[in-house]
């Protein structure tokens, strides 16, 4: 099957998966709409892409990656959320409609972020769909929470707004970005390994600086597109880190460094795969669509 089909495909799984998991979730009717309002509209999905993809790296079948697929993306779209937030970036389009605080009021999409974070925690820690021992659901859970706390994506968002283009270089975006997206990015690789029982510390590792140089070189292609894109494609608000003075790649190195930035961070996840086979592939193809997508 070619990426796009996969992708495809595995899109098409974990929305059924999603839509189902989140009926009847909030014993409020306005918490329930928005929680499933802001989950169900669409996006590329491609953190659960990347679990099923690690999954079948490790030699499993991908379904066993399901439980870590959605809770990846509940925990991605919580984050949108709170990013489009008037306090963050303001933003009033998300994935071709209007953002959760848009549609419904801002106490109602912070509480649907709050609300859809406890739930992807709960999940990963008691369903019984995912199928592995106590102490690698343990281990699932901690990558997560540490991934996506004041270590890792919050900390990166924290840094997001304190950022201007005079306290900033090469290497502090670089950790923006690791921390900001790659965190979440590398978290969907070692949870969708560890869903099929794979604890090889090497190889975990390995698909880690796989993730990583991904995770960062799927930030440069967000900031790419920023810039060269436009609205209707990216679903949202084409020029808006101009807008908002963010420091991005395209600022720091205008547009051809930051597009050959992405190139060498596509080639060091390709070398980060060596000493995987065939098995592996599906990976090696998100990575090159992920320096190409247009949106
Ligand atoms: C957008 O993520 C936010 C970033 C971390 C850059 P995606 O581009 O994956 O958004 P969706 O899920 O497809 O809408
Ligand atoms: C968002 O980064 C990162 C997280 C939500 C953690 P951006 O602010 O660049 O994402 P977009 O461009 O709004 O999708
Ligand atoms: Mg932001
Ligand atoms: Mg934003
Ligand atoms: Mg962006």
């Amino acid at each position: 099957m070619q990426i796009e089909q996969t992708l495809t495909a595995r899109k098409s799984r974990v929305e059924d998966l999603l839509s189902e998991l989140l009926r009847s979730q909030a014993s409020s009717p306005i918490l329930q709409n928005a929680m499933t309002y802001a989950v169900m509209n669409g996006g590329k999905r491609l953190r659960p892409v990347l679990a099923y993809a690690s999954a079948q790296a490790v030699g499993a079948d991908f379904s066993l990656a399901d439980i870590a697929a959605c809770t990846v993306e509940i925990i991605h779209t919580y984050s949108l959320i709170h990013d489009d937030l008037p306090a963050m970036d303001d933003d009033s389009l998300r994935r071709g409609v209007a953002t959760c605080h848009i549609k419904f009021d801002e106490a109602t999409a912070i509480l649907a972020g709050d609300a859809l974070q406890s739930y992807a925690f709960e999940l990963l820690a008691s369903s019984d769909q995912l199928n592995v021992s106590n102490e690698i659901r343990l281990q699932m859970l901690v990558a997560l929470a540490k991934a996506i706390g004041a270590t890792g994506m919050v900390a990166g968002q924290s840094l997001d707004l304190q950022t201007s283009s005079k306290n900033i270089n090469d290497e502090s975006l670089a950790t923006l970005h690791s921390l900001k997206t790659g965190a979440l990015i590398t978290a969907s690789v070692q949870l969708g390994a560890m869903s099929a029982g794979f604890t090889d510390r090497t190889r975990l590792d390995q698909l880690s600086v796989y993730a990583r140089a991904i995770g960062h070189a799927f930030q440069v292609q967000d900031d790419i597109l920023d810039v060269e894109s436009d609205t209707k494609t990216l679903g949202k608000q084409q020029g808006k880190d101009q807008q908002l003075g963010k420091v991005t790649y395209p600022v720091l190195l205008g547009l051809d460094g930051a597009r050959q930035k992405a190139q060498s961070l596509y080639e060091e996840a390709i070398s980060a795969l060596n000493d995987f086979g065939e098995d592996a592939q599906a990976l090696r193809e998100i990575a090159l669509y992920i320096v190409q997508r247009k949106h």
